[in-house]
């Protein structure tokens, strides 16, 4: 079991909860539109709203990344609630009977869509720590009547799921918001079945950028600050055990800055 963050790594975690419980409570209220209370709360460097009415983040983050078909017959509030950087679930190519994982759930809709994704022989868990997302997000299963997903309170740096319970992990923009990046990655590896693979979306920095430069161009709840650069990310996978890992840039967010899906993984031997 991995501890909890203590000092500036408390800190830091306390604030992004605090966001994203914001952001959960604006979709549940119906306000998310309309306020700009949850200013910065969204993953992006320049939000003037969280639903992303500046063009530029609407393209990098949100609903916008999933098509309209995928995402049609989902709960508005799941759609709304979307906050990711990509769409890991394609990402992933689920197949029928497929145990799913996403880190940092959200509203929900990845494991939405990956249950419907992976059929009533497979099954999609969620781990969020905040409460209101978790809220949210069994709300839209409900309303999508979607019975083979779990959402599970948790940290993604201590995912409450034994060893080999999964066969992929997802996960949306959620990795450079954690404090212990290491113990994410070794957390992944955990829960994956030998042979099992991961498919993510996440900010990733080119190398060039410093921490320092990383800190200029957004914030840390944000989902910038926090990111790793595309080395750190496969030097990462690789020190925890992950085979055949791969970062591929799919569009900036910011100068130097990427929205990425990260693959990788765990050998079966
Ligand atoms: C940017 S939102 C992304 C949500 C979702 N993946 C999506 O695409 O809409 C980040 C989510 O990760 C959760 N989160 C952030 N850090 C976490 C951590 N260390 N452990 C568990 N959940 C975390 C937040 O509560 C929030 O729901």
């Amino acid at each position: 079991m991995n501890e909890e963050p203590t000092g500036q790594e408390a800190k830091l975690r306390d604030q992004v909860r605090a966001r994203y419980a914001e952001a959960a409570t604006a979709v549940t209220a119906g306000t998310r539109n309309t306020t700009l209370l949850i200013e910065d709360s969204c993953c992006s460097p320049t939000v003037s709203s969280c639903d992303g009415t500046n063009a530029s983040t609407k393209r990098s983050f949100g609903a916008g990344l999933y098509d309209a078909t995928s995402a049609a017959d989902l709960p508005v509030e799941a759609v709304e609630a979307s906050l990711g950087c990509g769409n890991p679930t394609a990402v992933a190519e689920l197949h029928e009977g497929e145990r799913v994982l996403d880190l940092g759930s959200g509203g929900g809709i990845d494991v939405l869509l990956s249950a419907r994704r992976v059929g009533p022989t497979g099954f999609a868990y969620g781990v969020d720590m905040t409460d209101e997302m978790l809220s949210l997000a069994r709300a839209n299963a409900t309303k999508a009547g979607v019975t083979n997903v779990a959402f599970v309170k948790g940290a993604i740096e201590d995912i409450p799921l034994p060893h080999g319970a999964v066969d992929v992990v997802i996960s949306n923009c959620v990795i450079n918001l954690s404090t212990d990046k290491p113990a994410v990655l070794a957390e992944m590896f955990r829960v994956l079945v030998p042979g099992g693979r991961i498919g993510i979306s996440d900010v990733v920095a080119e190398d060039h950028l410093t921490a320092e430069e990383r800190a200029e161009r957004g914030s840390y709840v944000g989902c910038i600050a926090g990111a790793l650069s595309r080395s750190e990310y496969l030097e990462g996978l690789v020190t925890v055990g992950f085979t055949d890992p791969s970062v591929e840039f799919t569009h900036e967010v910011i100068n130097g800055m990427h929205a990425a899906i990260v693959r990788a993984t765990k050998p079966v031997v």
